[in-house]
């Protein structure tokens, strides 16, 4: 992962780099470094372990920091501890670099730099980067040269920033894999990780292509090829979406802004696509026909976005008769099949950027199949890469834990089956419309679940105080697939060792692990499982277990004979929308659990937003 800024022109250098690094620190924020020339023309470094503002004071009692060009970066660790000396930029006197990517051969680069008489500083794989560059410019005296030379030896995936003390007022960049763009300001030019670390309001910008190496000075952008080919310029591209304010909207913590922000994502994603009562996404160019002549669709997706995903295979099978699978996207290149030139490839995703999911839609266009890409953050990579992107519109979420975008994706996904089954004839247009007026409703259910909040509350206290440890998610059919991304909420910012498992599944070994005061959390959200759930909450409550059900409903009140505490998330139920309502209420109590604890809920240790290295 790893955010990189960088600035040259008339403005403080420094204090443009420290407010880009700040947009951009949810990449990761282990620690966070600046390298600036002086206005003697001197390299100068400073560094350090811990967030920003760790580096801002030590800035602060550096004294003057002037300089028009500078390059920083914010860290997430990948080798070598968070620690000052691995803390970025790393290099020589004459070179400094920031890096997000991993560098997979830098084993044998540190040793031949060790060889070369380098001294290493660090643990970090980007130092043996810096001193491969750091050698080629001394032998050849070009930073162009260098730089693809170096990238010629290095394996692995990178975007660099890099600063060489010769050539004071300029920035070069390039990239492998990772992303990185060129930002056109008024006042000078920048190098960034992505559109978020250029500000509010209209960006222009250049995405840096793979292999592409860019010079930037105050008033020019130079582009070379990776081959010997002739330097040239490029058009520039007007983001015009301002970005939104990053601010918490009045609640404590940007992750329970963004849960109050889910009846308008919803609205904003499915209502302009919905006409007449019924589904269209004409306005996305997604062929519909296509998608249904596919003989396998595939989703690929990572974390929360690949729990999104999952429902979605789920839809698209019960709605439209599609052979829908989800992989995670890691573990899509192990797949087999692969998918092949007939079939459909959905990657989903919130920043639109994972380096994992990337990976999976890059190789699913290698095997021929067409690929969809269902992101939250327009012109993303991920949306760059696809035949086809259908953005949800969730707004910016800040908060490491996914909330709203989740909530966007499925319903979008659930739409989009319904949109599929009535093309392919098996559902009708008043199932259909009935559907989406379902779908419709679901913001203003969503608003009278979060009015019962405080009830939330209690249950969260509940746990606080009773839970002994290890706590077990169960559910069955989608509602295993809410149990498992409410684990991961619980354990992500809540630091509470939870797993979760198909409640038919546990009998065949995880029940062992079952004794009294045991905590389980039972999502029960779909009427047809309802009496198997009813089974295997007996089966754990009469080992010990203290049951904590989240339902959409319990009309006969047997939920609550067979719990400790129940929840009920839905007033009347609507079957196609209920497991979101109770994954809502179960992202409520995940936040409100790890208030108690006192947990950094929005930047979870060792965890980052945006997870650019596979
Ligand atoms: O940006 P993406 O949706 O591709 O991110 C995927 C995962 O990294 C992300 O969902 C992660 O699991 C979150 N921390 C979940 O809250």
């Amino acid at each position: 992962m790893c955010g990189i800024f960088g600035y040259t022109g008339a403005q403080n250098a420094v204090r443009e780099v420290i407010a880009g690094l700040r947009a951009l620190e949810y990449r990761g924020s282990d620690s966070a470094g600046v390298a600036r020339i002086s206005p003697e023309g001197a390299l100068i470094v400073q560094k350090c372990a811990g967030r920003l503002d760790a580096l801002e004071q030590a800035l602060a009692a550096g004294g003057d920091v002037s300089s028009r060009c500078a390059l920083g970066h914010t860290r997430w660790a990948t080798h070598g501890a968070p620690t000052d000396a691995n803390a970025h930029p790393h290099g020589t006197p004459r070179v400094q670099i920031v890096h997000n990517g991993i560098i997979e051969n830098s084993a044998a680069l540190r040793r031949r730099c060790l060889a070369d008489g380098y001294v290493f500083a660090s643990e970090t794989d980007t130092e043996a980067a810096a001193f491969v560059i750091d050698r080629y410019y001394r032998i050849l005296g070009d930073p162009i040269l260098a730089l693809r030379h170096a990238a010629a030896e290095l394996r692995g995936s990178y975007a660099f920033g890099v600063l060489f003390a010769d050539f004071p007022d300029r920035l070069f960049a390039l990239r492998h894999e990772s992303p990185l763009l060129i930002g056109r300001r008024r006042e000078g030019n920048c190098v960034a990780s992505d559109l978020a670390a250029l500000g509010e309001g209209e960006r222009r910008y250049h995405p840096l292509e793979q292999g592409e190496i860019a010079c930037v000075t105050p008033d020019d952008v130079l582009f070379y090829p990776p081959d010997d080919g002739a330097p040239y310029h490029k058009d520039v591209l007007v983001a015009a979406e301002t970005a939104a304010p990053i601010d918490k909207g009045g609640y404590p913590h940007h992750m329970r802004k963004e849960i109050a922000d889910e009846p308008q994502a919803l609205r904003d994603t499915l209502f302009p696509r919905i006409r007449d009562g019924l589904p269209d996404f004409s306005a996305d160019g997604l062929d519909l026909d296509r998608l249904l002549a596919s003989p396998r669709v595939w989703f690929v997706a990572c974390g929360t976005a690949c729990h999104a995903a999952r429902l979605g295979a789920s839809s698209f099978a019960r709605l439209a008769g599609i052979d829908a699978r989800a992989e995670v996207a890691s573990e899509f290149r192990s797949a087999c099949p692969m998918p092949d030139a007939r079939d459909t490839v959905i990657a989903v995703s919130q920043s639109g950027e994972t380096a994992d999911t990337l990976a999976a839609l890059r190789a699913a266009r290698e095997s021929g199949a067409r690929t969809v890409a269902v992101v939250n953050t327009k012109g993303s990579a991920i949306a760059r890469a696809a035949d086809c992107a259908v953005c949800t519109e969730a707004g910016v979420e800040v908060a490491v834990p996914g909330t709203k975008t989740f909530v966007a994706q499925v319903a979008l996904l659930r739409l989009l089956a319904c949109a599929l089954g009535r093309r392919a004839g098996r559902i009708g247009d008043d199932e259909a419309a009935r559907l989406c007026r379902e779908l419709s409703e679901l913001p203003d259910r969503l608003t009278r679940l979060f009015d019962r909040e405080e009830e939330i509350v209690a249950l969260s206290r509940r746990f606080h105080r009773t839970c002994s440890g290890f706590t077990f998610f169960i559910g069955r059919g989608e509602d295993s697939i809410i149990a498992a991304e409410s684990a991961l909420k619980l354990k992500e910012i809540a630091y509470v060792p939870s797993e979760s498992y198909p409640a038919g599944e546990l009998k065949h070994g995880s029940i062992a692990l079952i004794e009294r005061g045991t905590p389980v959390v039972a999502v029960c959200s779909v009427p047809s499982q309802r009496e198997k759930m009813l089974s295997s909450l007996r089966e754990v409550a009469s080992r010990g277990a203290s049951v904590l059900t989240f339902a959409a409903c319990d009309p006969d009140g047997a939920l609550r004979a067979a719990s400790e505490a129940v929840f009920c998330a839905a007033d009347d139920p609507a079957p196609l929308t209920d497991p979101l309502l109770v994954a809502a209420a179960l992202q409520l109590f995940a936040y409100h659990v790890a208030r108690q604890k006192e947990c950094e809920i929005d930047r979870p240790r060792n965890l980052a937003k945006s997870v650019t290295v596979e």
